[in-house]
């Protein structure tokens, strides 16, 4: 019979993967909250239009990269393949902006991308993300930056990744340079590849962030989106440079960032690794202000970022993870049947008080339960044998250090709370 195997692009996380997992998380919940962000979570699926309507027809992700299906009553639903607009969704839904004027919202989970799977890239995989809704002026669009060099610089990776940053101006800006762009490049229309040609009709901006260097080289000379800006456009970058500069946090600005997704207004911003091979887009994200009214909310600016969480990991130096603090994990011997019930008690017991403990449903001998407890690297035994019962005591065996001792049944919660005192 032929084993069952995951699918193409889709991983399990196996258990000594999942503790680095667990660890990431605990650093984005402990920041996000500190930074006044609340955690929400939304379905998986969705309407298939909440994606085509905000993150665009044209792009990719939706033109592409979807898994897409119609359901019994013919409905068409989505595996979600970002978080942005179902956040969107669900602030406009539950009319989060009655609660207060600025919704500080994060998020942690799996999203679908139909791509071609490569080191780095997922058809399964995770981000976790923050969007802020409500204000508009740049002090926002700090705190966001802020929060996502907090995380990374909590993961020990700010050395060894850039942020880049781009003003994309309003739409109108956008429309005029959208023009200017498509002017300068149509007489080289022919040297650009399928894709491009493609972009040149559909989403002429896309061209910028091209990965061939013969489109580069035609780049070099194309007008720039600075000489589109309105004064308030300039404005807005200016102030934002001001405050990230205050900071301390480095940046660059690039003005042909302008990333894949149609819902990006002003600015929009990526760290990017300089380990990581072809895939090296870390975290990005940007401004959004038109994004709630299109999606049928009141007009409400919302910027945020996401990060893949694969990739992070991928990169992340494994010794700050080690610093996990030292617990004594102690594998309760147990080798009468009649003490099984008293193992299974001290067992919780000691669980209760915070210990990690171990017990044997195998009924094996001490040698190979001993064995098995080195094995895990567990640092205390306690064996019950039919002496101990008859005592109504137990041993207790340092495996390190190899000292031994008998200590009452009824003393063992307070022997090991001492012991770590
Ligand atoms: P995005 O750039 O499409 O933005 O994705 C953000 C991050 O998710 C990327 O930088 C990358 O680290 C990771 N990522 C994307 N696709 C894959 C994949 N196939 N496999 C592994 N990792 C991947 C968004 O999704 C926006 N919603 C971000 C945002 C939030 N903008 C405003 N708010």
């Amino acid at each position: 019979m032929n084993i069952i195997r995951s699918l193409k692009g889709t991983h399990d996380i196996l258990p000594e993967e999942s503790n680095k997992w667990r660890k990431l998380e605990s650093i984005i919940h402990e920041v996000c909250l500190q930074n006044g962000y609340n955690e929400i979570r939304t379905p998986i699926f969705e309407e298939t239009s909440l994606f085509s309507r905000s993150v665009g027809e044209e792009t990719d992700i939706v033109s592409k990269e979807m898994y897409t299906w119609a359901d019994k009553d013919g409905t068409s639903l989505t595996l979600r393949p970002e978080l942005t607009a179902s956040v969107v969704r669900s602030f406009i839904q539950h009319n989060l902006s009655n609660q207060s004027p600025i919704q500080r919202l994060y998020y942690i989970g799996p999203l679908f991308r139909r791509e071609r799977p490569q080191k780095g890239r997922q058809r399964q995989f995770h981000q976790f993300g923050i969007e802020a809704f409500g204000a508009d002026n740049p002090e926002q669009d700090a705190e966001i930056i802020a929060v996502a060099w907090q995380i990374l610089n909590r993961c020990g990776l700010t050395n060894d990744a850039d942020l880049n940053l781009n003003n994309i101006g309003s739409l109108e800006c956008r429309t005029n340079y959208k023009s200017a762009l498509k002017e300068y490049l149509l007489p080289y229309l022919n040297d650009l590849s399928e894709v491009s040609q493609g972009r040149f009709k559909s989403n002429p901006l896309r061209i910028l962030d091209t990965k061939s260097e013969k489109e580069q080289e035609i780049l070099k000379s194309a007008p720039l989106i600075s000489d589109y800006y309105s004064p308030e456009d300039k404005n807005h970058l200016e102030q934002l440079e001001e405050f990230l500069n205050g900071m301390n946090i480095p940046f660059k600005i690039n003005e042909k960032l302008v990333r894949g997704l149609d819902y990006y207004s002003r600015t929009v911003f990526e760290f990017n690794s300089r380990i990581l091979g072809a895939q090296d887009a870390l975290l990005g994200g940007g401004r959004y202000d038109g994004l709630v009214k299109i999606l049928g909310g009141k007009q409400t600016p919302g910027i945020g970022f996401a990060a893949g969480m694969e990739r992070l990991l991928m990169i992340m130096n494994k010794e700050r993870f080690s610093s996990e603090k030292l617990m004594p994990d102690i594998y309760f011997i147990c080798l009468d049947q009649k003490g099984i019930h008293i193992a299974l008690r001290i067992s919780k017991d000691l669980r209760e008080i915070g210990f990690k403990v171990i017990t044997d449903p195998l009924r094996r001998s001490m040698k190979s339960q001993l064995r098995e407890a080195n094995k895990l690297g567990t640092r205390f035994a306690l064996i019950l044998g039919e002496s101990e019962i008859q005592e109504n005591s137990v041993s207790f065996k340092d495996l390190v250090n190899g000292t031994q001792k008998l200590i009452l049944q009824s003393n063992v919660l307070k022997f090991f709370d001492d012991l770590i005192k």
